[in-house]
């Protein structure tokens, strides 16, 4: 057990990657404290790591809110004695053109995004100094070492949490707290497949799953060099390393986990990979016109196979739209 006894919070715990992480954690033996907004997805999550006897606290928690991050700090040091680790992983995606982008849309992304992060760090901190050191793992994204069009605000955060961690890891080091970043490419959530049937019409849903169900998923192997489904305990095992004593003499580190993805400049695909995710998707993409399924907005990931599947290749089609605006 790699986190034997240490005592974590999970940002983002409801689902996802989050969601991944909590439950490593407690496997690796850690007691976790899990916290994102919605609370039903919060409470499944604590059945789900209490079931395989793991020790969870779940509460309720924006972290755009300074009150509410303070009292998620309190209560995990008063449930279980203290913190060792804590992950900013809670975020949220804005894909819009810039002459789009509200006040409204940057202040919440950033609210969430940065801000979060910053008042994670800002309120834990001390429960670290006082157990003698710690690890803050930040949840950043490929949009934070690459760009991509449409996606100015979400990769500023991105880029300010790269940007935070590598100061922090500087100020930090002599209370023996270190503090990284994980950067993750395109992973595979469950979510991706609700988005999508939303824009099948009702009648036509239980077809086009029986059909395609496995096929959504799939396409996204052709996403990255690497041809298999980036997933989010790729992304939790890398937490795992950095929350763990193994990794002590790693900080102010931006750890890409994205199957190579950054290895390609925009808006160039791996190889073969555009000609690979054309033919695997050709069915699909033929019931989608006879159905006359809308390719989604932008590319956004809601509508991402949908999108990658009628027009060939996600960076393609993103690149070909950004020149159209
Ligand atoms: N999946 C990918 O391909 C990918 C790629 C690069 C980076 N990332 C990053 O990975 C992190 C996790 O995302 P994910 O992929 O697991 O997506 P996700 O399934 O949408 O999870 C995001 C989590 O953040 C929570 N959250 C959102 N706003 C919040 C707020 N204001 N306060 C507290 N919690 C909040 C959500 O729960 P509630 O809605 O219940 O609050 C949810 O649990 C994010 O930082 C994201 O930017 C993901």
């Amino acid at each position: 057990m790699r986190l034997k006894d240490k005592i974590a919070i999970v940002t983002g715990g409801g689902q996802g990657i989050g969601r991944a992480t909590a439950r490593i954690f407690a496997r690796e033996g850690a007691k976790v404290a899990i916290a994102s907004r919605i609370e039903a997805k919060l409470k499944q999550v604590k059945r789900e790591i209490e079931a395989e006897g793991g020790q969870v606290l779940a509460l309720p928690t924006d972290v755009s809110s300074a009150e509410q991050v303070k009292r998620l700090v309190e209560a995990t040091q008063e449930r279980f004695g203290g913190l060792d680790v804590l992950v900013n992983n809670a975020g949220i995606g804005l894909r819009k053109p810039l002459d789009e982008v509200e006040r409204e849309d940057y202040d919440r992304v950033m609210g969430t995004n940065l801000r979060g992060m910053y008042q994670g760090c800002h309120f834990a901190v001390p429960l670290l100094k006082a157990r003698g050191g710690g690890s803050i793992v930040n949840v950043s994204s490929v949009h934070g070492v690459d760009r991509s069009p449409l996606n100015m605000v979400y990769a500023a955060t991105k880029g300010g949490i790269i940007g935070c961690t590598r100061a922090l890891a500087a100020e930090l080091a002599p209370s023996r707290i270190r503090v990284n970043t994980i950067s993750p490419g395109a992973i595979w959530l469950e979510m991706y497949e609700e988005n999508i049937l939303k824009q099948v019409k009702a009648e036509a849903q239980a077809e086009f799953l029986k059909r395609f169900g496995e096929g959504m998923k799939d396409s996204h192997k052709y996403f990255q060099p690497l041809e298999m489904v980036g997933m989010p305990d790729d992304i939790a095992w890398c937490a795992v390393f950095l929350a763990a004593d193994e990794s002590r003499f790693v900080t102010g580190q931006n750890i890409v986990v994205d199957g190579g993805l950054t290895t390609y400049l925009s808006p160039f695909a791996p190889p073969g990979s555009r000609e690979k995710l054309e033919k695997a998707s050709e069915p699909m993409r033929a019931w989608m016109e006879t159905h006359k399924v809308p390719a989604g907005k932008y590319g956004a990931r809601s509508g991402l196979v949908a999108a990658a599947t009628r027009k060939g290749g996600l960076r393609q089609l993103i690149w070909r739209e950004a020149k159209a605006n």
